[in-house]
């Protein structure tokens, strides 16, 4: 990769998913020469370890919920005993989205402590944390930093399961819209004082300072912000209504950030109007999507200021089919969250995709809040 980019001439690089991250794409890229936005390997271990991150909220005082790392099955077993159910059992590495198991019963925990211990995640599952369960309502934070300067770059909140109201299992993401208001400016200020910033000046302090975008995931609970996870890059489809969002030079923005200059620019600018985006993914997704069924319509679909991303997408003879699980992201924007989902399904209705399907209740939670 370091040699095509040099041969090629390539003077920025953004790393997109986790597995390169913490496999220590960016590393290499930089002892090439070239510049790149997203974090080392050292410091992509925030989404690489959730131990990792755990240890680091506890050195630092972060706030999170309390939790109990473990090496072996019976270990694990052993601290189930110290927490009341529900408790969130996580295998310690990557494992796609698969890793976290929120038990509604013992037994439930005891068969997902065993499960990681038996070898499903492989390396991802050599070490689990058992975690404290935190109630409330989940929203996303985005900052970007250069390890020193903090920029806040918008909320978001995903929509995780397959089907509407929230059913089914669990997804990548059905869909996703930006600002959540939820996250209301008093909390946003509460996450960066008490949570980014700690975590930013932590990681510098420990000589692994974290470049790149750091999107937190955080619980809303009844005693404040506490911080679930963080994820090393822009999220998907979160990424998608944060770019309809910005009215500055996205490439400026990470050049800047990829050369420690953030301090340079003023910060960056998201429209007050909300961006919402809809997933249409192949009908078995997600379990093993149809590949190979045809789309039409998007040049149609683009009208209003709509926007349909192409997530897995494929050009065959010269026509476009399905590729993958997740395969289009329709988004759009409008002055409220109704009338940006208004715009997005009007939209996805213009699409023609007879093996995809979509949710189609994406923001019923702010839709509901905007009726009163
Ligand atoms: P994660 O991959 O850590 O983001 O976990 C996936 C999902 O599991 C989160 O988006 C939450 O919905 C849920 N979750 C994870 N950890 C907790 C926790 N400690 N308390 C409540 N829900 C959690
Ligand atoms: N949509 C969640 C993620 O990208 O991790």
């Amino acid at each position: 990769m370091a040699a095509f980019c040099q041969a090629e001439k390539i003077r920025l690089v953004v790393i997109g998913p986790e597995a390169p991250l913490v496999d220590g794409l960016a590393d290499s890229l930089r002892d090439a020469g070239i510049a790149v936005f997203g974090p080392s390997k050292a410091a992509a271990q925030l989404e690489g370890s959730k131990a990792f991150t755990k240890e680091l909220c506890a050195r630092h005082n972060i706030p999170t919920g309390a939790f109990h790392r473990v090496t072996s099955a019976a270990e694990g077993l052993a601290a189930l005993a110290s927490f009341t159910i529900p408790v969130v059992i996580k295998a310690d590495g990557l494992a796609a989205g698969k890793g976290v198991t929120v038990a509604m019963s013992t037994a439930d925990a005891e068969e997902a402590v065993n499960d990681i211990f038996s070898g499903r995640f492989g390396a991802a599952g050599a070490e689990a944390v058992i975690e404290e369960f935190l109630h409330g309502e989940e929203a996303s934070f985005f900052a970007i930093t250069d390890g020193h300067t903090i920029v806040p770059f918008g909320s978001a909140q995903d929509h995780k399961r397959v089907g509407d109201g929230d059913t089914g299992p669990n997804t990548g993401g059905m869909g996703a819209y930006s600002p959540a208001r939820v996250l209301t400016p008093l909390l946003e200020g509460e996450a960066i004082e008490r949570i980014i910033a700690p975590t930013v000046r932590a990681m510098a302090a420990e000589g692994m300072p974290y470049s790149g975008v750091l999107y937190a995931g955080l619980m809303l609970t009844p005693t404040g912000v506490q911080l679930i996870e963080y994820n090393a890059r822009f999220g998907d489809p979160e990424c998608q209504v944060l770019m309809l969002r910005l009215e500055d030079d996205l490439a400026e923005l990470l050049l800047a950030t990829a050369e420690s200059r953030l301090a340079t620019l003023p910060a960056p600018r998201l429209s007050d109007h909300t961006a919402l985006t809809v997933v249409l993914a192949a009908q078995g997704y997600p379990g093993t999507p149809k590949a190979g069924g045809s789309i039409g319509g998007i040049a149609a679909a683009e009208v209003d200021g709509a926007k349909v991303f192409h997530a897995g997408t494929a050009l065959k003879h010269g026509k476009l089919v399905a590729s993958g699980g997740r395969v289009l992201n329709v988004t759009a924007t409008g002055k409220s969250v109704s009338e940006a989902q208004t715009r997005a399904y009007a939209a996805v209705d213009l699409l023609d995709f007879p093996d995809g399907f979509c949710r189609r209740d994406i923001g019923w939670r702010e839709v509901e809040r905007e009726r009163g």
